[in-house]
């Protein structure tokens, strides 16, 4: 199976795309993630990449298409995969047909994740995850069961993303208009995309794409 999460920052991509992990047993691709790692590695896609990422621009379709199509072609992915924030323009949408056809390969489904700014905003301003494992918390909505330990891995260090504040939120969510939307218009011509409403709890939004991918 063959699936982009597709929604702008917030949406609750990533959140998802862990419980598909689990119940699929596909990885997730996801850019933000493969980006973050490139900078705290200091490599060249990485120096590249920060200054563009805490602006909340996007980095350039060269890199991030260069990057996906080394990721895909990487043994864990032959049964499918989860791309998440990743195609975001049309250029990278392309590409990733591209990328696919070579293999005679095709998507399976875009699921679009709706949710409203005000939300969005709110989602973004309390995200916090663990520093050991990754997973995402919310100040109000998911806290960790025991106070200031993960559930998952039991670690007590946890971080917040730099581009997660009021300035930089705006510019994400103009750019994901800008250049991400025309992809809904893209894809529903395709005839693969498929809606959610993004703005439900989270176990009920897990539900909705698990029927869209049955359907
Ligand atoms: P990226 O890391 O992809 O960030 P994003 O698209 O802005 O998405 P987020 O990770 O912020 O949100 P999400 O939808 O995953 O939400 P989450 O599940 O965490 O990209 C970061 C940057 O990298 C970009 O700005 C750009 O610079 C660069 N980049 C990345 N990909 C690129 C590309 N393809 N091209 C160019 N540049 C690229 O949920 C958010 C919060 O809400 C959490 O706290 C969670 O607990 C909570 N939550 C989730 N679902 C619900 C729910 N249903 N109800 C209540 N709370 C919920
Ligand atoms: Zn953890």
């Amino acid at each position: 199976m063959r699936l982009i999460l597709l929604g702008p920052p917030g949406a609750g991509k990533g959140t998802q795309a862990q419980r598909l992990i689990e119940k699929h047993g596909i990885p997730q691709l996801s850019t933000g993630d493969m980006l973050r790692a490139a900078v705290a590695e200091g490599t060249e896609v990485g120096k590249r990449a920060k200054a563009v990422m805490d602006a909340g621009d996007l980095v350039s379709d060269e890199i991030v298409n260069q990057i996906v199509s080394e990721r895909i072609d990487q043994a864990d992915c032959e049964n499918g995969f989860i791309l998440d924030g990743y195609p975001r323009t049309l250029n990278q949408a392309d590409s990733v047909e591209a990328m696919l056809a070579a293999k005679g390969l095709k998507l399976d489904r875009v699921i679009e994740m709706r949710v409203d700014d005000d939300v969005l905003v709110r989602r973004v301003a309390g995200r916090f995850s663990c520093a050991n494992c990754g997973t995402v918390y919310h100040d109000e909505d998911k806290r960790p069961k025991a106070e200031g330990v993960c559930d998952t891995c039991g670690s007590t260090e946890f971080k917040r993303r730099p581009d997660d504040n009021a300035d930089t939120m705006r510019t994400r969510l103009r750019n994901y208009y800008k250049d991400t939307s025309p992809l809904v218009g893209y894809y529903h011509c395709k005839g693969t995309l498929r809606t959610v409403d993004g703005m439900k709890p989270i176990d009920e939004v897990t539900q909705s794409i698990e029927a869209v991918i049955k359907g």
